[in-house]
């Protein structure tokens, strides 16, 4: 596989809810169709340090946990061919987070959008402004930021709620690299326009904040029951509806095919009756979900298995956030002590750049130095010295003094088209290079 070529998609879904048609149509499904792209490798994992930001049910988090990883195997996610994995199994991922909450302006945080909605909503009720805000819930970004650049992904799936977040990702690679060097990735987000939202209910992005979601693997009786409950306009059967703003079409549109939706549009025009539309949609989503409900409840009876996947798809990603990790504790500073000798012959590489006194001995027997510009321009040239010792203390004496004119005459002469100060300049710089 050529490294240049591919191109790494990631994805995280917090683990608080039971997956959704929503989810699914928004997330998973897209996910699942790109993961089979060639070309491409593809993240996801399951959220579960974000979903502690949101929950403090601990069985409520782990039966997420288990549904949610059900579901995108479920939804055809081949835990072979990808890496999928639960956050909290890869220790990187905080420590990441730590790296970048160093790079990070509070002030940046402040504008992150959940956070200020929370403070927004606090100063409306003439609370604290930080009346009930966890420090975990100001740090929703940073944390979700080391998902992403722990993996160096390009692209992430996400809705529109969610690209400032990915920005905010983006500036932090890019501070972490304008500091310690090009590390990180910078990625993306990428928005599939046509399914992006998908609306709930009551009209609204379908969400679990809102309570308007359709459960993706429910019983397909209560699945029924939640598609009655779509709200719809007071139009009677006959009368021509709506496509624009009806919520019924858009979820319609996010499960059938291009023809499929050309009929139901015609179909309103033609006034079909909102029961009718609304079979119509059972039948088409049930025409996809079904027979993955089959896996979905399998996996949910055998939690073992499930486990089983997830501690696999967590060695596989280590194999990639263990070095990766190490490479970046190496940039930042926090090294091994004992191997910093070596580390220090790179560091005298990258000296190369400083002026320099070269010692060496000619065919007359005396030993010699001069000092050298960058470039290996000459710029002083010492006179003859019977001993090395004499020639390494005269080069001490002047890396001591100032490298003005008296500080060298007597043992060095000037190059042509050189003056003291330039001297007293490259003397300066090697003082302060330590
Ligand atoms: N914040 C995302 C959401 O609420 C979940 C998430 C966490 C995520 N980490 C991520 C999504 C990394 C994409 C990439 O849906």
């Amino acid at each position: 596989m050529s490294k240049t070529a591919v191109t790494r998609f990631l994805t995280g879904i917090t683990t608080t809810g039971t997956p959704h048609l929503g989810n699914y149509v928004g997330a998973i499904r897209p996910a699942v169709q790109a993961s089979r792209r060639a070309g491409t490798e593809n993240f996801y994992f399951l959220a579960d340090y974000h979903a502690l930001i949101k929950c403090d049910e601990p069985s409520r988090i782990q039966r997420s946990t288990m549904e949610i990883a059900a579901c995108w195997i479920a939804a055809g996610l081949d835990p072979e061919q990808v890496f999928f994995y639960r956050q909290s199994d890869i220790p990187e991922i905080p420590e990441l987070t730590w790296l970048l909450t160093c790079v990070t302006g509070k002030g940046v945080l402040n504008r992150a959008h959940a956070y200020k909605a929370s403070v927004d909503k606090n100063t409306a009720a003439g609370a604290d402004p930080d009346a009930d805000v966890t420090a975990g819930l100001f740090m929703y970004p940073v944390l979700m930021a080391a998902d992403i650049l722990m993996f160096k992904a390009h692209k992430i799936p996400v809705g529109r709620d969610q690209v400032q977040h990915i920005e905010m990702a983006r500036d932090m690679a890019q501070s972490f690299n304008h500091l310690y060097g090009e590390h990180l990735v910078l990625p993306e987000a990428a928005i599939d326009e046509s399914v992006a939202l998908l609306p709930g209910l009551d009209g609204r992005k379908m969400s679990k904040s809102y309570d308007n979601t359709i459960a993706l693997f429910a019983p397909p009786e209560q699945i029924r029951k939640q598609i009655a409950a779509i709200v719809t306009d007071s139009r009677a059967p006959g009368e021509p509806k709506e496509t624009q703003g009806s919520a019924l079409f858009q979820i319609y549109q996010a499960f059938a095919s291009p023809q499929e939706t050309e009929s139901l549009r015609k179909a309103y025009a033609e006034g079909i009756a909102w029961g009718d539309a609304k079979q119509l949609l059972f039948e088409r989503i049930d025409r996809e979900v079904a027979p993955m409900r089959e896996r979905y409840q399998s996996l949910i009876d055998n939690p073992a298995e499930l486990e089983r996947i997830l501690q696999a798809g967590a060695q596989k990603a280590r194999a990639r956030a263990t070095p990766f990790m190490a490479q970046l504790r190496q940039a930042v500073g926090l090294r091994n002590l004992a191997t910093q000798a070596a580390k220090a012959q790179n560091d005298k590489t990258a000296r190369a750049a400083l002026p320099s006194f070269k010692q060496y001995r000619e065919a007359d027997g005396k030993f010699y130095f001069k000092l050298v510009d960058p470039k290996g321009r000459l710029l002083l040239q010492s006179a003859a010295f019977d001993s090395a010792r004499e020639a390494g203390q005269s080069i001490a004496r002047l890396r001591q003094s100032a490298g003005s004119e008296k500080d060298f005459t007597e043992v060095a002469k000037l190059a042509q088209d050189v003056d003291a100060v330039e001297i007293a300049a490259a003397l300066q710089t090697l003082a302060g290079a330590g």
